[in-house]
């Protein structure tokens, strides 16, 4: 398989009067072509900075690092707007988590797409702008795309909103997409309609997905591996049989048993997990999950577990370096 983004020991802090916030804080992951990779984890842990990082649309206040990136097979030296500016669309495209704060609200539909249209594929007619831009919005499943072309986002339900997002992020014909919670906002027969779609796209097109979710359920649904992510680390990574069978981090564990519909055999079915994601202001030494952590030994309160690679797979957690099961 080969890979078509790599990254090594990302770190993207953020300067703020209140001191330095590690948002993301060393982060390595690689994606193949054609595959989906969903990182996973609560709210507040890096996910949405990981993958901005990616294509540098970030505040200036960031101060982003990293030791190695790839993509497309070109190695990114140092990551400046210009570079950054050809990776977004073609070779990265975003799926936003909330349709509204990437959709403009003042311009139509057809212009937003036009747009794009116009700027990876130069010397595009009208006529030929209007055809990629019906095409599209029937691949997305948009049905009448000649009326839906010509109305504001807000005219759009909830549903075909995102699809027109969707079709945005991918009129530029990108080889990989990263989807950011795509689906939170949906009901449950959208969500599974866009999980459908993305995977349709992928089987079309040889695109690599990068989903980010906090739900293990959407999970299951769509990415052949799984990265956990918390307090600005991958805690977890592997493929996702094997994370789902067999978690070996005790974060990994309760995300999964707090799916509606798992079930689990002692103690029954864990609502969320007890305490909050510590802030990236001021993490607690040691594991950052041990204060969390039901299993924690006396050792994860002091010491930040080493990464344990076992073949695909790998772990931070001291319980698994002690060959401990998390039961
Ligand atoms: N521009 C910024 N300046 C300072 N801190 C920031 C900035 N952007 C994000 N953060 C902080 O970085 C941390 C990670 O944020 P991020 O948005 O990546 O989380 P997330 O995993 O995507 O969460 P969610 O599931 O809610 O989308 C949070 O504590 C957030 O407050
Ligand atoms: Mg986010």
């Amino acid at each position: 398989m080969e890979k078509y983004l790599e990254v090594k020991n990302l770190r993207t802090y953020f300067n703020t009067p209140e001191g330095v916030v590690k948002s993301v804080d060393g982060v390595s992951f690689h994606i193949n072509r054609g595959e989906t990779l969903a990182l996973v984890g609560e709210s507040g842990c890096g996910k949405t900075v990981t993958s901005l990082s990616l294509i540098r649309l970030l505040a200036d206040t960031a101060d982003l690092k990293y030791d190695y990136m790839m993509v497309d097979g070109q190695e990114i030296k140092d990551l400046t707007k210009e570079e950054a500016r050809q990776i977004r669309g073609k070779k990265i495209s975003m799926i936003f988590q909330e349709p509204m704060t990437s959709l403009n609200p003042v311009y139509k539909i057809e212009k937003q797409l036009g747009e794009v249209f116009k700027l990876h594929e130069p010397g595009l007619t009208k006529e030929q702008i209007h055809e990629k831009s019906v095409e599209i919005m029937k691949k997305v499943g948009i049905p009448n795309p000649d009326e839906r072309l010509k109305v504001y986002p807000h005219q759009l339900s909830g549903g075909l909103r995102q699809r027109a997002m969707i079709a945005i992020s991918l009129a530029s014909n990108p080889q990989m997409v990263i989807a950011d919670e795509p689906t939170t906002a949906l009901d449950v027969t959208i969500q599974a309609q866009i999980i459908d779609l993305l995977k349709q796209l992928q089987r079309d097109s040889n695109m690599s997905i990068l989903l980010i979710t906090h739900d293990f359920g959407v999970v299951s649904q769509i990415a052949s591996r799984v990265a956990v992510m918390y307090a600005g680390k991958i805690v977890e990574e592997g493929m996702l049989e094997d994370i789902f069978r067999d978690p070996w981090h005790p974060y990994t564990k309760l995300l999964i048993m707090s799916i509606p519909g798992i079930k689990v055999t002692r103690g029954g079915r864990l609502e969320s997990i007890k305490g909050t994601v510590p802030n990236p202001l001021n993490f607690p030494k040691g594991c950052r999950f041990a204060p969390r952590c039901p299993w924690a030994l006396d050792i994860c309160k002091d010491v930040a577990p080493e990464e344990m690679v076992v073949g695909n797979r790998r772990v931070s957690c001291h319980l698994r370096t002690q060959g401990k099961a998390v039961e």
